[in-house]
């Protein structure tokens, strides 16, 4: 009532009360409806974990089978949704095509679309898990120039996505059970992370009324930044300047310059300042599949001595900053064959259902607000306007 507290990045407010996640960042904690996350990943699939992300208990095995019907069924998308890629130059950076058509999907589910009614809102989450690999795998195909592959309903979810990037018509993908296995974990690690900003910002779009699929396109947006999602692919980009393992000693020194704007990508976080629990089960899957494909590849080398080097160096270890889940996801997906301007969007694809889950999880409350920060304004004081004319 006339006082705020003015926090500029949100470093100690909190902007809404949740039951979905909790995050212990001193302790390296992270726990989806009070289950612990390295346990999600290694023992259950990325649909059990977006069921309970959505609906609060872990399914049963007959919940669990209808879900996974129900995603099925809607995995594919209206052939209008094919014709936007017509308008996007080949070239187009992929998450600029996916924020684009997430966004379209609201011109197909709006004006019969009720938000004040739980089973729609839903309805709305299940038909976005379902129907992101399919556009995600599209945008990948309209960079390559090769046709869409339709989704198949005998795969599994991530094996279905794997099929819909790397099929083409005169050969079909064999997908190799220990990178199906890798691209749902890594699914699973990034399916929801609280109030980061991707997150807030679907929550603040939302708290209009605003429609869900142009809300997911808001997270898309917030997501692509390099301080958020962007840091799997800039963290790529930043090993293939690096070049050589005989060159990271320059690029540490760059990375502790203060008057030199260059970080380590792929390093910090603003929650965990211990070791992100996420990265921890990202890393022994990383070595799982770098030895199970045996790749050879230089860049690899230069990732697996710069995370030596930089949880031994004291710049690093005083500041508590560890290697993130995207450091280690970026190259599972560089080694899996994924291009590097997809990794975000593979980040966008897992965290849809975060997003989604919070957004339900806020038009559940009685008493929802619109989100309406204040600011310390530091313009001019009130002045005479003078009229052109005079
Ligand atoms: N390399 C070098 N120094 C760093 C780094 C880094 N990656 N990250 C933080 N620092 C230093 C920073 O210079 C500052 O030093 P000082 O106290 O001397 O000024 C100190 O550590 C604290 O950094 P901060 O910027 O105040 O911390 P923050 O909580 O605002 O930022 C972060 C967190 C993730 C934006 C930052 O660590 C960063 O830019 N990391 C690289 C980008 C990255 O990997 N982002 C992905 C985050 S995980 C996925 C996700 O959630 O989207």
């Amino acid at each position: 009532h006339g006082y705020f507290t003015f926090d500029p990045g949100f470093l100690a407010t909190g902007s809404c009360e949740s039951k979905i996640t909790y995050i212990d960042g001193d302790n390296g904690v992270l726990l989806h409806r009070g289950y612990p996350i390295e346990q999600l990943a290694t023992e259950a699939d990325y649909l059990e974990v977006c069921y309970m992300l959505i609906h609060g208990e872990a399914p049963t095995s007959e919940q669990y089978e209808e879900f996974k019907k129900t995603i099925t069924k809607h995995t594919m998308v209206h052939q209008g949704i094919h014709e936007f890629f017509g308008g996007f130059r080949r070239d187009a950076h992929p998450m600029a095509m996916l924020c684009a058509v997430t966004g379209a999907l609201s011109s197909f589910y709006h004006d019969d679309l009720n938000i004040a009614d739980p089973k729609q809102r839903v309805r709305s989450a299940y038909r976005l898990i379902a129907k992101i690999p399919t556009i995600a795998a599209m945008c990948y195909k309209h960079n390559i120039g090769q046709p869409f592959v339709y989704p198949r309903n005998d795969l599994s979810y991530s094996e279905n996505f794997l099929n819909m990037m790397f099929s083409v018509p005169a050969e079909e993908y064999k997908v190799s059970p220990i990178i199906a296995k890798a691209m749902d974990r890594i699914f699973t690690l990034h399916a929801d992370h609280e109030q980061n900003a991707s997150t807030s910002t679907v929550r603040l779009a939302g708290s209009s009324g605003a429609n869900p699929y142009a809300c997911i396109a808001a997270g898309v947006a917030s997501l692509w930044g390099p301080a958020h999602g962007g840091a799997n692919e800039a963290c790529l980009k930043m090993l293939a300047e690096i070049g050589s393992v005989e060159r990271i000693p320059e690029f540490i020194d760059k990375a502790k310059d203060k008057n030199d704007p260059f970080r380590l990508m792929g390093f910090g976080h603003r929650v965990y300042k211990n070791f992100d629990p996420r990265a921890k089960v990202m890393r022994e899957t990383c070595h799982e599949v770098l030895s199970e494909l045996n790749i050879k590849d230089p860049l690899l080398d230069v990732a697996m001595e710069l995370e030596r080097i930089a949880l031994e160096d004291p710049y690093f270890v005083e500041k508590k900053l560890y290697p993130n889940v995207d450091f280690y996801s970026g190259i599972i997906l560089k080694a899996i064959g994924i291009p590097t301007n997809m990794f975000t969007v593979i980040f966008a694809l897992s965290r849809t259902v975060g997003w989604i889950s919070h957004w339900h999880e806020m038009l559940s409350e009685p008493s929802q607000k619109i989100g309406r920060p204040r600011q310390l304004y530091t313009g001019e004081a009130k002045r005479e306007f003078s009229p052109i004319k005079k």
